[in-house]
């Protein structure tokens, strides 16, 4: 559904990779709301992935930016405002890594240097923006900022590991920028939390399956899926939540407030462990 809610805005979105990543879908639901963006990722990601296909479809412009480089960030500020023909309104992003995560190492065992760049690229990449941003004058007064998180910020959940603590920093610097960024230029910083969702990045983790079937029995709207984020994203890029700001939101069925359900009930029934 189309109301054009973004009709004029410029947009720079983060993240994209291939069909199944989030900013993928927020993307495309941004266009479909009348925005016009610049679409970014790192450089092994556009040779990679699926991106330029994205872009080409939508005659996007495309750009590469590593998010823990700030003068790589500078340029692309810089470039999007120049290609867009102003300020940015709004900015997602959904940048996440963890080679620890990857290389299946246990959280008691982390690779310090890996731990490192986990923070660097999935929680202080987005500090980095926010402040090259504000030093650079490149997002409107008005603007938002809606970066990607997770209920592990904040509930211990095994085999999340390093991210779990990259999300509890990024949500914290939500609540900080946001707030010297609002009172210094109107700018919103939010965080959406998101239901665990299929993609690239969510697949690395091994108990994926079982994990998005137990949060789907326990969340009383079931779980988000990419489309419902991106309508969550379209939301706070709008007009609509112009005084939300600092905020996580969550865009996950009820799951952080859930302990039992009929459904969880009912699948435990059918399983060993209701015998
Ligand atoms: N999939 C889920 O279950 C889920 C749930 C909640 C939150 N999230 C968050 O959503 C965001 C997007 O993840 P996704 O699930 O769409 O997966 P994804 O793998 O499609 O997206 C992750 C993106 O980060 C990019 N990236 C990695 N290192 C980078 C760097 N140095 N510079 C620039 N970009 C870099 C990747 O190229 C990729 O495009 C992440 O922050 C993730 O933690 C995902």
């Amino acid at each position: 559904m189309s109301n054009g809610i973004l009709h004029n805005k410029r947009g720079l979105i983060f993240g994209a990779l291939d069909e199944r990543s989030l900013a993928w879908h927020v993307a495309k639901r941004c266009m479909d709301e009348g925005a016009r963006l610049v679409l970014s990722n790192v450089e092994t990601a556009i040779k990679l992935g699926d991106i330029n296909m994205l872009a080409e479809e939508n005659n996007l412009p495309l750009l590469a930016c590593d998010v823990t480089d700030t003068s790589d960030i500078r340029n692309l500020l810089e470039k999007s405002q120049e290609l867009l023909g102003g300020k940015i309104d709004f900015v997602l992003h959904a940048v996440a890594q963890s080679v620890n995560l990857r290389r299946h190492l246990d959280y008691e065992n982390l690779n310090y240097e890996y731990y490192k760049k986990t923070i660097d690229i999935s929680a202080v990449s987005l500090h980095k923006i926010l402040k090259t941003a504000m030093e650079t004058d490149a997002i409107s007064e008005g603007g938002s900022v809606v970066t990607l998180s997770f209920i592990a910020s904040e509930r211990y959940m095994h085999g999340y590991n390093d991210m779990a603590d990259a999300k509890a920093m990024l949500e914290s610097i939500v609540r900080q920028m946001g707030a010297v960024y609002g009172e210094k230029c109107g700018v919103r910083v939010n965080a959406v939390s998101q239901s665990p969702t299929q993609t690239k990045a969510g697949g690395i983790w091994k108990e994926m399956n079982y994990f998005y079937r137990y949060t789907d029995c326990l969340s009383p709207l079931g779980n988000a899926d990419a489309d419902d984020c991106a309508d969550v994203c379209v939301a706070l890029f709008s007009d609509l939540m112009k005084k939300v700001t600092m905020q996580t939101i969550y865009n996950d069925g009820g799951f952080g407030r859930t302990v039992l359900t009929d459904n969880m009930i009912e699948t435990l029934r059918n399983s060993q462990l209701g015998k």
